[in-house]
């Protein structure tokens, strides 16, 4: 009878260790599988400890940045492994500046950077190598040179988009005479810089292309619209508007319309970006074409913070995939445009 009650005893201990490890093994699994979890593991070693990101974003100038800048809130705010740290430098440098410091201070596992200008880097990211944080530059470039005080660069490549612009008016405009007011990004921008410098490059040896007017419109509607009305005054022998961002180009086209003269017809219309309003404006007849940069940039980062933890090599450059919209293409992608 006594046996029969420790044989009992053992056999109740039995079940309930077993159940207790069934417990944790199916709570580890899906976790392990994931790679938000194997980033958890992998900067506590005790499996719970989130990754704290710090990110330095430039501002709200344009529909292209809002959309970036979800992305990368939905991505990290969405994921349980990651703490987020979001700042809007109001397209100051020194407001980024400010807080990449703030970062440092409060040891972050990892700094994403989306550079408002190209110079003007070192010092701060200097700062982020000694004290052991890895920093990730996404979409705007900085001046070449400080290769070595980043992991990485995910993002487009702007030299191609202003040659892919380029080559939509060579084909489409011939040899037509073609005076074409250029509206530029923030000045120094690398987005600026390299999306003039791929136009400019591609019809250097093409007499009929003349840009007669270039000038910043600093990446926003309301002054794409300022410049363009500016120039509209002074002269109205304009074909072609080149915008760096499709946003400039939306101010500009409002400005076009307000002068009595039709956008897309009487002036051709070329921007950057891929923005639903810039396909709206092409369905409209508005609009010419828009160039893709993708501002979807949330999920490659994390990819890139975990495959750094990992212990993984990276490249250097991580390019976005990217397309040119115009015609029926782009009134087909209206539906199913995300941003
Ligand atoms: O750096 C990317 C550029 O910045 C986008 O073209 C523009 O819309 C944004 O503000």
């Amino acid at each position: 009878m006594k046996n029969k009650w420790v044989w009992g005893l053992i056999a109740v201990m039995l079940v309930t260790v077993l159940a207790a490890c069934g417990k944790s093994e199916s709570k580890s699994e899906p976790a392990s599988a994931s790679p938000s979890a194997s980033a958890s593991t992998a900067n506590s070693g005790s499996g719970n400890k989130k990754l704290v990101i710090g990110f330095a974003q430039i501002g709200a100038e344009s529909g292209w940045r809002d959309a970036e800048t979800k992305s990368i809130k939905d991505t990290f705010g969405n994921d349980p492994a990651f703490e987020l740290k979001f700042s809007d430098a109001q397209q100051k440098q020194e407001n980024q500046i400010k807080a990449i410091r703030s970062f440092i201070t409060q040891k972050v596992d990892a700094i994403g950077l989306a550079p408002v200008v190209e110079t003007g880097w070192e010092s701060v990211l200097k700062e982020a190598k000694d004290a052991g944080i890895p920093v990730f530059l996404l979409d705007r470039g900085i001046s070449k040179g400080n290769e070595d005080l980043y992991v990485s660069f995910i993002g487009s490549d702007f030299i191609k988009e202003g040659q892919n612009a380029a080559q939509w008016m060579i084909d489409n405009l011939g040899d037509a005479p073609t005076n074409i007011v250029q509206l530029e990004g923030t000045v120094g921008a690398s987005a600026a810089n390299d999306r003039k410098k791929g136009f400019e490059d591609a019809i250097k040896d093409k007499a009929n292309f003349k840009i007669v007017y270039s000038q910043t419109g600093d990446f926003t509607r309301a002054k794409g619209k300022e410049v363009m009305e500016a120039y509209l005054k002074k002269d109205k022998n304009i074909q072609v508007v080149y915008a760096h961002n499709d946003d400039m180009a939306m101010g500009a086209i409002q400005a076009i319309e307000e002068a009595g003269l039709k956008p897309g017809t009487d002036i051709k219309i070329i921007s950057i970006d891929g923005i639903k309003d810039a396909f709206q404006a092409i369905k409209d007849g508005k609009s010419n074409v828009t160039v893709e940069c993708n501002p979807l940039l949330g999920p490659q980062l994390k990819q890139a913070i975990l495959d750094y933890k990992a212990g993984k090599t990276l490249d250097k450059w991580i390019k976005s995939n990217e397309d040119v919209f115009f015609g029926q293409k782009a009134i087909d992608a209206l539906p199913n445009r995300s941003y």
